[in-house]
C-alpha cells in the first residue's frame, strides 16, 4: 500500500488506478480550466493568523446545520457516477461516513440509487441533491423517494442549466467517436480497476433514473442525457412547488454572485452552497475563495452558508470557515480516497482531515467553530471586493 500522508496522496494513487478516461472526468474542468485552478490556488492563498496562548486545552471541531449536529464541519458533496472509481462506489462512500456522523450526498446522476444506499448504508445521513429536469413529474418522484428513504436534507444545484465544455472528456474517451473502445482498452491496462468495478461493479446504470429510462439508463453518454433533459427555462418563481413538495431543509447549490444568493434568502432556501461546480461550468469565473465573503456578507445572518471547491484539507476547511461558510462539501477529495482504497480509503480520509482541522484550530487558538470568523484572517485580501479594490 503506497504510503497516504495527506488528502492529495489519495489524488496520486487514484491516478494509478483509474482508467484515464474516468481519472480524467474527474480531474477536468471547463475550457481552459483558469477556475479549477484558482479555487485550489486562491483558497491556498487565504492566510491565517497563528494566535497563541489562547487556552486551546479543549477543541470542539462539531457543529450543527439546520437544527442537527454534525461532528465536523463537512460534508461529502455530490458526484455524478462516483460509484464507476470503486464498485458501488456510492454505497462505500456513505458508509464510511456514519462512522464519522457526517452527511453523504447522492446525486441525481449516482450510480447507486437512493433505496441501494439506504440498504447499504443504514446508518448513514442521507442528503439528496436533484438537478432540474425537464420532466417536473420525475423530479417530483425523485423528491418523494428520497423523503421515503429519510433524505435529511435536499441540495438543488442550479448551476448547470446546460453542462459545461469539457475538453477532456472527448480526448479521454469519455465521450466521442470510439468512446466504448477506446475505454475497453484502458479499462484492459488497469486490471485491479477493471476487476473492481468494470466486472463485480454491475450494472453500470444511473440507478436514480432506472425508473424513467430503463435499460437505457447505462452511464454511455450520460453527459448527453444531462444535456438533451436539464431545464434551462426555469427561474425563481417556478419554484415554488419545489418548497410544496420537500418540507426539509432546501440548500441551493452553485451560488456564486450576492445578488442570487440574496435571491435564494428570499426565496426562502434554508441555505446555499457557494461553488463553481468545481471548475466544471463556466470557466473564468471567481474562484470560490474570492466569491465567498461578499455572499457571506449578503445572507449570511439568514441561512446557512456552506462552499466547495478546492478543499484538500483541514487547513482548507478553516480558511473556507476564515471566509465566512458554515461548512464545507467535500467533492475531489473524497473521490480520490475512494479511488485508492474503497470504504477505508474514505474512512481515512475523514480521519486524517478531522486530525488537521483540530490542529491547525489549536495552532490558530480556535477552540470551536463558533470561534472561527473574519477575524482570523492576517490581511484584507479576501475581504469582499467593494471593500478592497
Ligand atoms: C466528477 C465530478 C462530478 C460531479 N457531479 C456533480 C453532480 O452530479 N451534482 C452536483 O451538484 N455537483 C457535482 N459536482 C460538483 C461537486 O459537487 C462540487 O461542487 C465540486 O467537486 C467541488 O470542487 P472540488 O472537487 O474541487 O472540491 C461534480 C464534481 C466532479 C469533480
Amino acid at each position: 500500500m503506497p504510503i497516504i500522508a495527506s488528502i492529495n496522496d489519495f489524488h496520486r494513487v487514484a491516478r494509478r488506478r483509474l482508467p484515464r478516461f474516468l481519472f480524467d472526468y474527474a480531474d477536468g474542468g471547463a475550457l481552459d480550466e483558469l477556475t479549477l485552478r484558482r479555487n485550489v490556488r486562491d483558497l491556498a492563498a487565504v492566510t491565517l493568523r497563528q494566535r497563541v496562548l489562547q487556552d486551546v486545552a479543549k477543541v470542539d471541531c462539531s457543529t450543527s446545520w439546520f437544527g442537527r449536529p454534525v461532528s465536523l464541519p463537512v460534508a461529502l458533496g455530490p458526484i455524478g457516477i462516483g460509484g464507476m472509481f470503486r464498485r458501488r462506489g456510492e454505497v462505500q462512500a456513505a458508509r464510511a461516513t456514519a462512522r464519522h456522523d457526517v452527511p453523504f450526498t447522492l446525486s441525481t446522476v449516482g450510480i447507486c440509487s437512493i433505496e441501494e444506499l439506504r440498504a447499504g448504508a443504514p446508518d448513514a445521513r442521507l442528503w439528496f441533491q436533484l438537478y432540474v429536469i425537464r420532466d417536473r413529474g420525475f423530479m417530483r418522484e425523485l423528491i418523494a423517494r428520497a423523503k421515503a428513504k429519510g433524505a435529511e436534507v435536499l441540495v438543488f444545484t442550479v448551476d448547470m442549466p446546460t453542462p459545461g465544455i469539457r475538453q477532456r472528456d472527448p480526448r479521454s474517451g469519455m465521450s466521442g467517436p470510439g468512446g466504448p473502445a477506446r475505454r475497453f482498452l484502458q479499462a484492459l491496462g488497469k486490471p485491479r480497476w477493471a476487476w473492481d468495478v468494470g466486472i463485480r461493479g454491475r450494472p453500470h446504470q444511473l440507478g436514480n433514473l432506472v425508473p424513467v429510462l430503463g435499460a437505457d439508463s447505462g452511464m454511455e453518454d450520460y453527459i448527453g442525457w444531462m444535456a438533451a433533459n436539464f431545464d434551462p427555462g426555469i427561474r425563481w418563481n417556478d419554484l415554488d412547488w419545489l418548497r410544496a413538495e420537500w418540507d426539509g431543509p432546501l440548500v441551493i447549490k452553485g451560488i456564486l454572485d450576492p445578488e442570487d444568493a440574496r435571491a435564494a434568502a428570499e426565496f426562502g432556501a434554508e441555505g446555499i452552497v457557494v461553488s463553481n461546480h468545481g471548475g466544471r461550468q463556466l470557466d473564468g469565473v471567481l474562484s470560490v475563495a474570492r466569491a465567498l465573503p461578499a455572499i457571506a456578507d449578503a445572507v449570511g445572518d439568514r441561512m446557512t452558508v456552506l462552499a466547495d471547491g478546492g478543499v484538500r484539507s483541514g487547513l482548507d476547511v478553516l480558511r473556507m470557515l476564515a471566509l465566512g461558510a458554515d461548512g464545507v462539501l467535500l467533492g475531489r477529495a473524497w473521490l480520490w480516497a475512494l479511488a485508492a482504497g474503497g470504504e477505508a480509503g474514505v474512512d481515512r480520509m475523514l480521519a486524517m482531515l478531522a486530525h488537521e482541522l483540530r490542529v491547525v484550530m489549536t495552532l490558530a487558538g480556535c477552540s470551536s467553530i463558533a470561534a472561527v470568523d473574519r477575524t482570523l484572517l492576517a490581511h484584507p485580501s479576501f475581504l469582499p471586493y467593494k471593500d478592497n479594490v
